[in-house]
C-alpha cells in the first residue's frame, strides 16, 4: 500500500469564534503555551511520515507562511549571540525534508470546497487532512492520532476517519457516523451526516478533525450541492464516496482538545502547560494556590 506523502491543512476558515482576535490573524496561529496550534497538527502529519504540507489558506496568508519559512534576521542575531538552544527551537519547526506548500481559498465556501482547491497538490494519491483547531493528543507514551490512523490505512487501503463518542446534545455540531463494526476501534461507514438534529442523528460518533482520504473523494465533492449551512461540506463528499468504495471510522486513542471554542482553546491551554517541560511544575504549583 502506498504511503500518504501529502496532508491537507485547511486554514482558510473566518474564525468568527475568536473574534476578535482572529481579525488580522488565522486562528491557526493563535499559540497553546508556546506553539500555534498549525504546528502541533503539521508535527503530527511529520510523525505519520508525511513529508508534503498543503496550507489551504484565505486572506490572512502572511503569518502561517512565515512561520514555516526561514526566519534568517532571527537565526542570525541568535547565532551571533550564541543562543544555540532557541536556534534548535526556531529551526525544529521547519525541518530540511520538509516541503510547505500553499494556494489559496478565494472565498471560504467551505471545508470540501477547501480541500478541492488542494486537488492539484495530491498527485491523484490517498492523503490526509488536518483541522489544526482540533488538537489530538496522542495516549502517553503513545502513537499520534494520525499515526494511529495512517496505520488503518495501510491495513484497508480506503479512506478512514477519527471519531469519538460525542454527548447527545452536542451532535449537532459534528458530521456523524453510523456503521457496523469492522475490527478493534473499527467501524465501516454506512452512513455519514454533517450537523444533524440529536433526533436526526444516526448515532453518537462524530468526526473529529482527522482524515486519510482516497483521491475519489474528489469527483464526489464536485458532483455535491451545498449543504448544511450553504456550504460545500467534506462530509457529503465522504457520503457520495461510500456509494463506490468501503470507507472506515476508527475510534482513535487519545484526546482531543476544540480549539475552535474558547472553552477547548483554554482546556488545552491549563492541560498542556501542566504538561510543560519548562512550566509544568510552576503552573501546577499555580493552579493549586488559585481559590476556585
Ligand atoms: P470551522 O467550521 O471551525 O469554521 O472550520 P471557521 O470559519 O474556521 O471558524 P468559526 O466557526 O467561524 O469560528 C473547520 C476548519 O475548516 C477550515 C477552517 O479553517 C477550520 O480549520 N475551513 C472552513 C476552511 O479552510 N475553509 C472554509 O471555507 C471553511
Amino acid at each position: 500500500m502506498n504511503k500518504i506523502k501529502t496532508a491537507v491543512f485547511p486554514v482558510a476558515g473566518l474564525g468568527t469564534r475568536f473574534l476578535p482576535a482572529t481579525k488580522a490573524a488565522p486562528k491557526e496561529m493563535l499559540p497553546v503555551v508556546d506553539k500555534p496550534l498549525i504546528q502541533y497538527a503539521v508535527e503530527e502529519a511529520y510523525a505519520a511520515g508525511i513529508r508534503h504540507m498543503v496550507f489551504v489558506t484565505g486572506r490572512n496568508k502572511r503569518a502561517i507562511e512565515d512561520h514555516f519559512d526561514t526566519a534568517y534576521e532571527l537565526e542570525n542575531e541568535l547565532e551571533q549571540a550564541g543562543k544555540q538552544a532557541l536556534l534548535d527551537i526556531v529551526r525544529s519547526v521547519q525541518p530540511e525534508d520538509m516541503l510547505c506548500s500553499y494556494v489559496r481559498q478565494p472565498r471560504a465556501l467551505g471545508l470540501g470546497h477547501a480541500v478541492m482547491c488542494a486537488e492539484h497538490l495530491t498527485e491523484a494519491a490517498p492523503f490526509a487532512v488536518l483541522l489544526a483547531d482540533d488538537l489530538m493528543m496522542g495516549p502517553p507514551g503513545g502513537q499520534h492520532v494520525l499515526a494511529q490512523m495512517a496505520d488503518v490505512f495501510h491495513r484497508l487501503g480506503r479512506s478512514v476517519l477519527a471519531v469519538q463518542e460525542v454527548p447527545h446534545a452536542q451532535v449537532r455540531r459534528y458530521g456523524i457516523v453510523a456503521g457496523s463494526p469492522a475490527g478493534d476501534r473499527l467501524l465501516q461507514i454506512e452512513r455519514i451526516v454533517e450537523k444533524p438534529s440529536p433526533e436526526a442523528a444516526p448515532s453518537r460518533l462524530a468526526v473529529a478533525g482527522r482524515y486519510i482520504l482516497t483521491p475519489a473523494v474528489f469527483e464526489q465533492i464536485r458532483q455535491q450541492p451545498r449543504g448544511a449551512g450553504g456550504e460545500i461540506q467534506l462530509t457529503d463528499g465522504i457520503a457520495g464516496l461510500l456509494k463506490h468504495e468501503a470507507a472506515y471510522a476508527y475510534t482513535y486513542l487519545g484526546k482531543r482538545f476544540d480549539c475552535g471554542s474558547k472553552e477547548g482553546f483554554l482546556e488545552a491551554t491549563v492541560e498542556l502547560a501542566m504538561a510543560h517541560p519548562e512550566v509544568g511544575v510552576s503552573f501546577r504549583e499555580y493552579l493549586k494556590s488559585l481559590k476556585v
